[in-house]
């Protein structure tokens, strides 16, 4: 690795606890290369001297490393898998799940679990723990006004069960909004929670190197409870789950191995 950026990721995990060694290094490298260059920096030791001065750069930093891109329902048919086969059989065991969405983003994935699940429970009987790390993507999802374009692929019915419309935006109704438990979470440096019915973590993993998903599936695998799930993204098939205690019971969930 050359040593402007090796520097570079020292200096940034001092300052904000982000090991960006962890994440793939080319995608990364180009990612901010073109923020720095757009901002008249001429190298990384130059942009994190400009981070230090300019907390609008910091901020700037960190909305291009965390990709906040999603969508309710994202990857509809894996969603439709989920209410079908995974939470009937999640509730067959017991009530009262306990849920993670892990990298929550804007909160487009824990609400659209409090959809999913309202369809078998009452959503006073519904609680989710959604984690990000970046504290601005929480804030957003706290607040739940979404476009139009992010609701693509909500059931008719629900879109009108879950948000209500204002001008320009459609929001969360508060009772819903009260499922969610949103918290700052580094996936890759923060202890995690135990004894989980189902986790979800999608469309983050891709862009951690292989050594820091490794370490990643076996934490989320002794989080989950014995018979528990992880559901991971459409493009984050687990090769080798046995290894982990987890085993493939439909494409895209995994379950631990009892
Ligand atoms: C592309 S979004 C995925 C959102 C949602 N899970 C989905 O599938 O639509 C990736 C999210 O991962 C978060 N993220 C990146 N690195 C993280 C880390 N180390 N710990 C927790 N979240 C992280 C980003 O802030 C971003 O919100």
């Amino acid at each position: 690795m050359e040593q402007d950026y090796r520097l570079f990721i020292e200096k940034v995990k001092r300052k904000t606890g982000i090991d960006l060694s962890l994440y793939k290094e080319t995608q990364m490298k180009r990612r901010l290369t073109s923020l720095y260059q757009k901002k008249g920096f001429h190298s990384f030791q130059e942009f994190f001297q400009g981070m230090e001065r300019d907390r609008e750069l910091l901020y700037a930093f960190l909305d291009r490393m965390t990709i906040n891109v999603s969508e309710f329902y994202r990857n509809r048919k894996r969603w439709d898998v989920l209410e079908e086969k995974i939470i009937p059989r999640l509730l067959s065991k017991n009530r009262n799940l306990k849920i993670w969405s892990a990298a929550c983003s804007t909160g487009e994935e824990p609400y659209t679990i409090a959809m999913v699940l309202s369809n078998f429970l009452p959503l006073s009987e519904i609680k989710i723990l959604a984690t990000d790390l970046d504290e601005n993507a929480i804030q957003k999802a706290k607040i739940g006004a979404y476009q139009e374009r992010s609701l693509q692929e909500v059931p008719e019915q629900m879109k009108r069960k879950i948000f209500f419309k204002d001008q320009n935006h459609y929001l969360i109704h508060e009772e819903v909004k009260r499922t969610v438990t949103f918290k700052k979470h580094n996936l890759l440096a923060d202890p995690f929670d135990k004894n989980f019915d189902l986790i979800v973590c999608r469309n983050v993993l891709i862009y951690f190197t292989e050594e820091a998903k490794n370490s990643l599936y076996k934490k989320f695998s002794a989080s989950l409870k014995p018979g528990g799930v992880l559901f991971v993204g459409s493009t984050e098939q687990i090769f080798n789950a046995s290894q982990y205690k987890l085993e493939p019971i439909e494409t895209f969930f995994y379950q631990k191995i009892e």
